[in-house]
């Protein structure tokens, strides 16, 4: 008796909480839906770990991922030999390092370990780019500089398989001379083993063509059976491209897995880079990580500003092609003194434990310290961000 009485007077409330709930719901939020709820990231804490520790090494803008056995492959721009300090005037585009995970709670300097000799290339020059420096006769250059580190699409026994997205970038100083297109290199390491780098190769040269988007050079995210792939569009946001992971150890070589966000749906016919409807609203190509968050149940895209700033700015999504957030500011780094003060902000989900609890950032600074004329000194802090 009395719970139908309990039952009846309960209906007419629910109707109306649900009448008021549900309209709710949609003018909050119209484009997700009931079920997604917008993430807002609040910052509780920032401790510093110091500067990376790259040895004798100097070099700009490095980026992480997570191998296996614990162990994180990072993969840098320009690298000199210091030697008492002073930067020498070789000059290596791209270069690789190993480091463990750091302790989410002690903070400590990370040392990245480099086992091959200075003047080894990670990604290397190709036949048309003036090997094997890069360095052309005419004072032109050609750069293999890596935005992201390679994507990870396979874990076997002992041993990880990954793909890297190189820009073929022709330079005059820093402006750039061509319309790159974009080659896609194999990294592979059937046994893990930190005393010797991944061996890296050629896949398909030119595997996006220079009136194509650079898919994968910009951000990569392996999430669920895709790696996401994204690349930096003319107007300088981001597009968005995927790919099953159902070739022989997700290899990402064959188109035939790919499709590509255009219109706001995926299609299998790759669009030109200057199609309509390619570009994600709130994204931006500046230097940037893209990962997904366990924590928000979101994708995050932590980056960057450009020069000449260490601003970090974050936007997150319920889906890897959006909608993005637009981009809130939560940290500025410090700047140096040197020419270009500071610039890639990047992200490390390769350095926390998975949870979305927290995350790593670094920046890259210089200081004109170097009266060589061999340019200025880096460094790259690194901070861990604890969310509320
Ligand atoms: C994208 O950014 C604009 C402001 O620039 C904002 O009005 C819009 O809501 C953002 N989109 C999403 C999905 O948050
Ligand atoms: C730049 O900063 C570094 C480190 O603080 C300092 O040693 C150097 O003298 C500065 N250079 C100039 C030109 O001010």
């Amino acid at each position: 008796m009395r719970r139908s009485f309990a039952l009846r007077l309960m209906a007419p409330l629910r109707a109306i909480l649900l009448a008021i709930a549900f309209p709710l719901a949609f003018a909050i939020s119209p484009r997700l839906g009931p079920t997604r709820r917008a993430v807002t990231p609040i910052v509780k804490a920032t401790t510093s770990y110091g500067n990376l520790n790259n040895g004798d090494l100097n070099r700009d803008s490095c980026t992480s991922t997570l191998w296996s056995g614990g162990n994180v492959l990072w993969t840098c721009r320009d690298t000199q030999l210091l030697t008492n300090g002073v930067p020498g005037f070789t000059l290596v585009a791209n270069t690789a390092s190993w480091s463990t995970i750091p302790s989410a709670t002690q903070p400590a300097v990370l040392t990245l370990n480099s086992p091959e000799p200075f003047g080894t290339f990670f990604y290397l020059m190709e036949s048309d780019e003036c090997p094997t420096s890069g360095e052309c006769s005419d004072g032109t250059r050609w750069v293999g500089w890596p935005n992201t580190g390679p994507a990870v699409v396979y874990n076997f026994d002992g041993g990880v398989n990954a793909y890297g997205f190189m820009q073929r970038q022709h330079l005059s100083g820093l402006t750039v001379l061509n319309s790159p297109s974009t080659t896609l290199y194999h990294v592979l390491q059937t046994t893990v083993d930190t005393s010797v780098m991944p061996s890296v190769s050629v896949d398909v040269s030119q595997f996006w063509s220079a009136d194509q988007i650079g898919y994968g050079s910009a951000c990569t995210v392996v999430q669920g059976s895709y790696a996401y792939l994204y690349g930096a569009t003319p107007s300088g946001q981001l597009a968005v491209a995927r790919s099953t992971l159902t070739e022989f150890l997700g290899a990402l070589d064959s188109k035939n897995t790919y499709e590509y966000y255009v219109n706001g749906e995926w299609t299998t016919t790759a669009p030109a880079n200057n199609a309509a409807g390619i570009a994600l609203e709130n994204t931006s190509d500046v230097q940037g990580t893209i990962y997904y968050s366990n924590k928000w149940e979101s994708f995050v895209w932590i980056g960057g500003d450009g020069f000449p700033d260490a601003n970090f700015y974050i936007s997150t999504a319920p889906a890897a092609e959006g909608p993005w957030t637009a981009g809130q500011l939560f940290y500025s780094g410090a700047v140096g003194n040197g020419s270009l003060p500071a610039y890639s902000a990047v992200a490390h989900p390769a350095l926390t434990d998975g949870t979305g609890d927290y995350i790593f950032i670094t920046w890259t600074l210089t200081l004109d310290t170097n009266p060589t004329g061999s340019g200025p000194v880096y460094q790259q802090p690194l901070v861990r961000v604890d969310w509320e």
